[in-house]
């Protein structure tokens, strides 16, 4: 095993909150998908991070906390922003609060915005960091700025190698797509990235009125409804063609279910039993897969747009175009 990567341990963790302080680079597993964890109040470290991911600097990043306490140091929240934090904290979901001043955050981890995107993570590896680091940690998700995201450490190991000074491995993300992001400093509260929560659960949970997500077109890719939600992203090398019922010879096929192609070679299947949260879970690792294989396409099976499978169908589409 290379050495920039360790088990999770006491010792890994130690490490990493070791390094933090430091101002070195850190990835750890969250439950969403891998992030790269710098002290956001390091403009040394944060500049790392940016060049690591080669991120453009309009795009800022978001910050993992583990107290409400923490919240309030660097974000004001009123009480709907509050009520929706204390029924998905931790767990997938970030909010975007308006920021309050503080040494804890760098303009520049923020993109020297007026807002801040907060999320409390359900990972067991990062909540150990963030109680010995005592500080918020900045963590974007573990991927080449635009190429698919990681959700385990040969992943980030394949996108960083040896210019990440440290990897623990947890195993795999439990859900394989990135947080909800929800948008609390409009009103109504408008959904900015699709995740694994959707705008009817939260409305269901807390009674708050929530804007769906604003899919976008190439016409407005000009004007990210989110800063750095650029319209291309998740993206194989490999050109992506999705909606695909009958693949062509050289495909390297994506499929879903059994009910189509499922003697194409080569192909990987989502899902057979045509669920879409094993479909979720599945889907970097298989791209990432196919990609390696450097076929002329990867073609990609209609997926159910219901649930969780509009986040997959909006990534899917983003990773085509
Ligand atoms: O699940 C996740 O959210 C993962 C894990 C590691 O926590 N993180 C993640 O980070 O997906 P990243 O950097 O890949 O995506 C962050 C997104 C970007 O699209 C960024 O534009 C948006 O959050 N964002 C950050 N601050 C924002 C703000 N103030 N307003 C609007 N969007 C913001
Ligand atoms: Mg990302």
């Amino acid at each position: 095993m290379d050495k920039n990567i360790l088990k999770e341990s006491n010792y890994s963790i130690n490490k990493a909150v070791k390094y933090l302080n430091c101002g070195k680079l850190v990835a750890i597993q969250t439950e969403t998908v891998y992030g790269v964890a710098c002290n956001p109040g390091n403009i040394k470290s944060i500049k790392k991070l940016y060049e690591l991911k080669q991120r453009p600097a309009f795009n800022p990043l978001i910050i993992h906390v583990n107290s409400f306490k923490m919240v309030e140091e660097i974000a004001y929240a009123d009480k709907f922003s509050r009520l929706v934090m204390e029924k998905f904290w931790p767990g997938p979901l970030t909010l975007i609060l308006h920021r309050k001043k503080s040494n804890l955050i760098h303009d520049f981890a923020i993109s020297g915005l007026e807002t801040i995107a907060i999320r409390m993570p359900r990972s067991k590896v990062l909540n150990n960091i963030l109680l010995r680091f005592r500080k918020p940690i900045a963590a974007p998700s573990a991927n080449e700025s635009g190429y698919v995201s990681a959700t385990d450490a040969q992943h980030v190991i394949d996108s960083f190698g040896k210019k990440i000074d440290l990897i623990i491995n947890s195993g795999r993300s439990f859900y394989g797509l990135e947080s909800t992001i929800l948008d609390t400093t409009s009103k109504p509260f408008e959904i900015k990235r699709l995740g694994v929560i959707d705008n009817q659960k939260i409305e269901n949970l807390t009674g708050i009125k929530i804007n769906p997500f604003q899919f976008k077109s190439k016409d407005n890719n000009i004007k990210p409804n989110s800063p750095g939600q650029m319209l291309k992203h998740y993206s194989p090398i490999t050109p992506l063609k999705i909606n695909v019922l009958k693949p062509k010879h050289n495909d390297a096929f994506l499929n879903f279910g059994t009910k189509i192609f499922i003697h194409h070679k080569p192909s990987l299947n989502l899902s057979k039993k045509s669920n879409l949260d094993e479909a979720a879970y599945n889907l970097f690792d298989y791209l990432r897969k196919l990609d390696k294989l450097n076929k002329s396409r990867i073609a990609v099976a209609p997926i159910p747009n219901k649930g969780i499978g509009k986040t997959i169908n909006e990534r899917l589409h983003r990773a085509s175009i």
